[in-house]
């Protein structure tokens, strides 16, 4: 889809990038050229994701690192920049969830889960904002959310609140820091099979059936669907796009917002009887 040269010369930092789609983003970002530097907690994954990456010939390093933890962000950073050169793109993936009625939520359970994916977000904005405006260099910071982002979302609700909050500070980072060189842009991915995803979202069968018939595309995304936007995005090509959202999702969430979409289920019998006129009797 893109030239092999697309990131050449950049260094993209993906917090959570050992698994799921920080992984295939990864693996994506590096194929177009890109250094890698990845961050999450668990050093065996991480271990196991920068040893797949040199295997493939590209270069990549990691650092553990729990994003809630602001002097843990601080020292991965220098630590990756000093192996890397600057880094020049961060791409905030790094999430936690799971569904709950929110009445069984325990106060720890909503710190546990706006801890990571709004306070994260927000500290490893700063860490590479501050960096990037005193260097004067500039810089992308990409931001993974949901489509619940501005719908919300039940039994989800640390997770909607915190997307919605990320979504805020990518369209007010764009503003703000839009001037000193640096882009904030978001992805709104729907359902992409991972396993974080999965054992939290999709426990059953049924629900991932469900999730599929609730599609205009009658299907999930595929991961190579979403690292390439997300290519596109953090690249040179995407330079004037800044505060935007892009959802990526098969239509999934405007399906459910059109209040005639539920007649997607009429057979084809009932459009005859309309087309005939007899719609009202
Ligand atoms: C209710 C739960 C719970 C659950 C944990 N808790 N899981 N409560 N239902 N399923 C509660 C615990 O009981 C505890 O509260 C508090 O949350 C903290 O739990 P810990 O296990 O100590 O938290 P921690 O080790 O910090 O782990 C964070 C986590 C975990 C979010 C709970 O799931 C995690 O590490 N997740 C990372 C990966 C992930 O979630 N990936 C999915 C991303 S998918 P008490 O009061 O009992 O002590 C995604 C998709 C979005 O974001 C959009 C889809 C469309
Ligand atoms: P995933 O594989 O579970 O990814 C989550 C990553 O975050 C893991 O690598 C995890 O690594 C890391 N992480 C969690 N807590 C952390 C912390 N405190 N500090 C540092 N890293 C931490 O799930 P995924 O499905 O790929 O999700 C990736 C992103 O896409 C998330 O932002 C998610 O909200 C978004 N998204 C996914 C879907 C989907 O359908 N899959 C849909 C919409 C949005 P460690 O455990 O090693 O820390």
């Amino acid at each position: 889809m893109f030239s092999n040269d697309l990131l050449k010369g950049k260094t993209v930092l993906i917090t959570g990038g050992a698994t799921g789609l920080g992984k295939s983003m990864a693996l994506n970002f590096a194929a177009l050229g890109a250094r890698i530097a990845i961050v999450s907690r668990k050093r065996e994954s991480l271990k196991a994701a920068v040893t797949e990456l040199r295997n493939s010939g590209f270069e990549a390093e990691f650092e553990t690192c729990d994003v809630r933890d602001p002097s843990q962000i601080s020292s991965a950073v220098e630590s990756l920049t000093g192996r890397l050169g600057k880094i020049n793109v961060l791409v905030n993936n790094a999430a936690g969830n799971f569904i709950s009625r929110t009445e069984d939520l325990s106060t720890k359970a909503f710190d546990a889960v706006t801890g990571i994916v709004l306070h994260g977000t927000v500290y490893f904005s700063l860490e590479m904002g501050k960096r990037w405006i005193s260097s004067k260099s500039g810089g992308v910071i990409l931001n993974i959310v949901t489509t619940y982002a501005w719908t919300g979302s039940g039994y989800v609700v640390p997770s909607a609140v915190s997307k919605a909050g990320v979504l805020a500070l990518t369209r007010s980072l764009a503003v703000e820091w839009g001037k000193k060189g640096i882009r904030s842009v978001a992805i709104a991915p729907g359902m992409f099979p991972t396993k974080g995803a999965w054992e939290r979202l999709v426990p059953v069968k049924s629900i991932e059936e469900t999730l599929k018939d609730r599609n205009p595309l009658g299907r999930l995304g595929s991961h190579e669907e979403l690292a390439n936007l997300a290519a596109f995005l953090i690249s040179d090509g995407a330079s004037y796009i800044n505060g935007e959202v892009v959802t990526i999702d098969g239509g999934e969430w405007l399906m459910g917002a059109g209040q005639f979409n539920a007649l997607s289920a009429m057979p084809d019998e009932f459009w005859e009887m309309i087309r005939q006129g007899r719609g009202g009797k």
